[in-house]
């Protein structure tokens, strides 16, 4: 009997995420999975897509997301991540999660990215998942806990300090408590105050949790400036006390006497990687974002602000001009806009197209989904990748491009049937034109849509249609660790 598929994508060139090459192919898909690969011809289906010089790829995965938020809010928040072919985020990022911690006034920076104290009402990881699977995103979610929302709770708002054994214990039980409901992994932001004040040893005692539920430790460092070395050792040395593989978050060489120093961060890295598991993120850009603090703040290092509490005209506005219309040192204009947002532009582009390059690198945008003039990562990361840096620059093939987007990815976070084309695996997809594909989110117009992305599927549903937008599916779920 002929085979009948929900949706056949005809003639189609395949990057199957594993980084073989490119070919052509008929895709089946029926439900959630797809059933075939190859010569469709004698098939036929629901619906049939003529996918003639278009390519087919692994819905991409975004390994690094402070999207816990936005993909509570529907179809519309998430938006700017299925517009470049993203099927799944994973959040929790940088030691700040929505869970578990409940907030009766306005969250410390950087708690606060993820919105005011309204939102923060997930007294466990386990009312996060229930709030989640009874109003799905429509994209998939990998969750990771927050170090920083783990000591919010424990010690009771009193944070500028180490915890005690007794806080640390208790922090350690909650971390096991998310992850026996379906949390994947323990995150930090050691380069943030409070959590600044954490030493190795406090992580280490928290991350033990990781061990027995085989969890995952994804960090942004303590340093990524003139300590970066010392910040790499200390994450292998938290994954190897706890035996957890790691994640260094948008791994990246910030300041300009840093400038260049890939070049000693990489081999660092590559060594621990002979010996234990650690991979890297990284965003496509020169600049970063996060939250604005005032005592962090240089000369040579342009910064422009994203959105602003007291100030939200200023959003978008170059710090520099705004200090001179008020007739304020940058430092005062700073502390005038708190709380508030902004982008950093402290990177060196040799080290960005380094960092990216290496094998164990994936693609990750950092996007920061509520901020008013966001850093363009948000709208731009994976076609950035595709596009600019990919075809156009020749960093690396497009087929080592999907790779880190999705089969790497998958393998590095444990995504189980996700990351590849292949029978079997879900159908997370995406549809684009290899010849077209690219960013249009820039510093001036950061909320563009990328271009070149057709149609993305999630689960096996239509989930974005260009020029139509999101659909109305949400067949997101959240998604654990190494668990079918
Ligand atoms: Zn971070
Ligand atoms: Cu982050």
């Amino acid at each position: 009997m002929a085979l009948r598929c929900d949706l056949i994508i005809r003639d189609v060139t395949v990057f199957d995420g594993t980084g073989s090459p490119r070919f052509k192919a008929d895709v089946g898909v029926t439900g959630e999975r797809i059933v075939a690969v190859g010569d469709l011809g004698g098939a036929s289906a629901d619906r049939e897509v003529i996918g003639t010089g278009k390519a087919i790829a692994p819905g991409f995965i975004d390994a690094h997301t402070h999207d816990d938020r936005a993909v509570l809010c529907g179809p519309e928040c998430m938006l700017c991540k299925m517009s470049q072919g993203v099927t799944t985020v994973v959040v929790g990022n940088c030691g700040i999660s929505l869970s578990p911690a409940r907030m009766r006034t306005r969250p410390p920076a950087p708690l606060d990215l993820l919105g005011d104290e309204s939102w923060w009402v997930y007294d466990s990881f386990g009312d996060y998942a229930d709030r989640l699977a009874r109003d799905p995103s429509p994209v998939n979610t990998y969750a990771l806990i927050g170090h920083m929302s783990l000591r919010v709770e424990a010690m009771q708002g009193d944070t500028q300090r180490a915890a005690t054994d007794k806080e640390a214990a208790a922090m350690q039980k909650r971390l096991a408590e998310a992850l026996a409901q379906g949390a994947s992994g323990f995150s930090t932001g050691l380069y943030y105050p409070p959590n600044m004040m954490a030493p190795t040893d406090e992580v280490i005692a928290v991350a033990e949790a990781l061990r027995s539920a085989g969890g995952i430790y994804v960090t942004h460092m303590r340093n990524e400036a003139n300590d970066v070395l010392v910040s790499i050792e200390e994450t292998l040395k938290i994954g190897r006390d706890t035996g957890s593989p790691v994640v260094i978050s948008h791994h990246k060489c910030s300041m300009p006497e840093n400038f260049g120093r890939s070049t000693e961060t990489l081999p660092l890295i590559d060594r621990g990687a002979a010996n234990q598991k650690v991979d890297f993120d990284i965003y496509p850009y020169a600049a970063g974002s996060t939250v604005l603090m005032p005592s962090r703040l240089r000369p040579d290092v342009p910064v422009q602000v994203t959105w602003s509490v007291p100030h939200p005209e200023m959003a978008g506005r170059m710090l520099a001009d705004i200090a001179k219309e008020w007739g304020l040192p940058a430092k005062e204009a700073a502390e005038k806009l708190l709380p508030a947002g902004a982008i950093f532009f402290q990177m060196h582009e040799d080290d960005v197209q380094r960092i990216m390059k290496h094998r164990l690198a994936m693609i990750g945008s950092d996007g920061l989904p509520h901020d008013s003039y966001p850093h363009p990562r948000l709208w731009g990361t994976f076609p950035r990748v595709l596009g600019h840096y990919a075809r156009d620059l020749g960093l690396f093939s497009m087929e080592e491009a999907v790779r880190k987007m999705t089969g790497h990815t998958a393998a590095v976070f444990g995504l189980v049937d996700r990351g590849e084309i292949r029978a079997g695996a879900y159908a997370d997809l995406v549809l684009f034109d290899p010849a077209t594909v690219r960013d249009a989110a820039n510093y001036d117009a950061p909320t563009t849509p990328a271009e070149g992305i057709v149609e993305t599927w999630v689960n096996g549903q239509s989930a974005y249609v260009n020029g139509q937008g999101a659909t109305a599916a949400r067949a997101g779920r959240l998604v654990t660790r190494n668990r079918a």
